[in-house]
């Protein structure tokens, strides 16, 4: 057999395959765009370095590792401390892996030799990463590209491959960051099959979950079964970020879940659930939000608040399409929810105005939606040139571009009653000309909605990629015959 149909990566049963030639096509792609490149002199070679398994602290205890995202989209190599390089223009590609101890035989197991890597990776040679700088001088480059940037999600600056040796070849590290990350904003059909792969094992992981819970039930209990479906079922042994399993007044904290809010309260009766959770596999993620009582029942003021986030997710749903603005959809969102919040009898006056004093924001401080990739918070949404909106709300938008094909986004809407900004709302006249505080007072408690499906964008709109029950009719009816939908575990 061809190392090429060999070099799958499958965890077994109904796992998905995914063929390394996903990432010899990624690498493709970077060459190709590395060649219009500015700077780029005939003979470079882009240097990757992996990611590193680190300890606990001080202790020899080893946190299970998940590749650095730049590496894994270029080589989909799940070992750590390994580096990749590409020869540019040939394309040619080398993978470094550690030269393993003895002691590694007794206590890690078998010392696969270079060739093992060769055919699992299907790349062109493997080396020692303890050989890398003799490896890359004989190759006599005109410079190494290596990765410096700016996540602009995170703020952080990504790890630039360094080795020793490495001083003495010319180094460029500005050119590469902004070609890979424009070659990660959009996805390619392997990539996009993988996408798929992670909704769907999520979206059921997310009926798992609203099968399973009860009032009484502790939140963390449901992001446990949440985890256990998705590895059990999907192979997925991270998720994409720390679950979000809110119920009641949690529901309005956006990051609950964090180390001081840890998914612990009891879920009581009458309670709104917002449970945010995504599976991972092989480094692509998902990204989707449940919102629905506890009990399976909404009562009238649930039902008017999910309905109008289910409105504006549509409305998004239905204006999105290649070459509109991210930013419009946003605002979109946010006029559906003041329109709709007007007709629940929380706001009233004129929508428009609303616009004006930025009033969405109070009830959605977060953006529409983000891009989706092999992080949460995929690359690419603010390159050079294009500024974050300094607007309460936009100021949150991770993506301030237009809208692609063959991006994944997030459109992920809530209403949330958070008290911090409906007490800043009231003390501002500006905007609380527009609350109806005897209303609004019944809602402090409520909690919030949000409802986050993950799209691929076409050519002509977008592919609907997560599958629950979403309309009220559809989780109540899903909850009601939750005994008959569940499947055997
Ligand atoms: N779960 C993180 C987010 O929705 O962006
Ligand atoms: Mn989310
Ligand atoms: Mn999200």
């Amino acid at each position: 057999m061809a190392a090429s149909q060999r070099a799958v990566y499958w965890l077994g049963k109904d796992t998905l395959r995914v063929s390394a030639a996903l990432f010899a096509e990624n690498r493709r792609r970077l060459l190709a765009a590395l060649k219009n490149a500015d700077g780029v002199q005939a003979k470079a070679v882009v240097v990757l370095q992996g990611g590193e398994q680190k300890q606990r602290y001080c202790t020899d205890t080893e946190p299970v590792f998940r590749q650095e995202s730049f590496f894994h989209w270029a080589f989909g190599v799940t070992e750590s401390d390994c580096y990749g390089a590409v020869m540019v223009p040939s394309g040619r590609s080398l993978l470094f892996v550690p030269k393993l101890p003895d002691s590694y035989a007794t206590w890690m197991g078998e010392i696969h030799p270079r060739e093992h890597f060769k055919d699992k990776y299907d790349v062109d040679e493997v080396h020692y990463t303890c050989d890398i700088a003799e490896v890359l001088a004989k190759l006599n480059p005109s410079h190494l590209l290596t990765l410096r940037g700016v996540n602009t999600d995170s703020g952080s600056t990504c790890r630039e491959a360094s080795f020793e040796g490495i001083s003495q070849f010319t180094v460029n590290n500005t050119i590469l960051h902004p070609v890979i990350v424009e070659c990660r904003l959009l996805k390619t059909d392997m990539e996009l099959e993988v996408l798929r792969y992670t909704n769907r094992i999520s979206s059921e992981a997310h009926k798992e979950v609203m099968r399973a819970v009860r009032p009484g039930h502790k939140e963390y209990e449901m992001e446990s079964l949440f985890q256990h479906y998705c590895y059990s079922r999907g192979g997925m042994r991270n998720v994409s970020y720390t679950c979000i399993c809110g119920s009641g007044h949690n529901a309005s904290v956006l990051h609950y879940g964090h180390t001081g809010a840890p998914n612990d309260k009891t879920i009581n009766d009458g309670d709104m659930c917002l449970f945010d959770m995504g599976g991972e596999y092989y480094c692509y993620s998902s990204d989707i939000t449940c919102s629905f009582p506890a009990n399976g029942k909404f009562t009238a003021d649930q039902k008017a608040i999910y309905e109008a986030v289910l409105k504006s997710s549509r409305a998004v749903f239905n204006a999105i399409k290649p070459g509109v603005k991210w930013t419009d959809m946003h605002r979109l969102a946010d006029r559906v929810h003041l329109e709709e919040l007007v007709k629940v009898g929380l706001l009233k006056g004129d929508v428009d105005e609303m616009m004006k004093v930025h009033l969405g924001s109070v009830f959605m401080p977060h953006g529409l939606g983000h891009l989706l990739g092999i992080d949460v918070h995929d690359v690419g949404g603010y390159p050079e040139g294009i500024e974050r909106i300094q607007e309460s709300g936009l100021r949150s938008l991770r993506m301030g571009r237009l809208v692609q094909e063959r991006m994944v986004l997030t459109v992920e809407p809530g209403i949330y009653f958070i008290n911090h900004l409906l007490d800043q709302a009231l003390a501002n006249p500006a905007q609380s000309c527009f609350l109806v505080n005897d209303v609004l007072a019944r809602f402090r408690g409520f909690g919030g909605v949000r409802i986050e499906d993950d799209i691929a964008v076409t050519s002509t709109g977008m592919e609907l990629l997560t599958c629950v029950p979403r309309t009220v009719q559809e989780i109540e009816d899903f909850m009601a015959n939750r005994d008959a939908n569940a499947k055997a575990f």
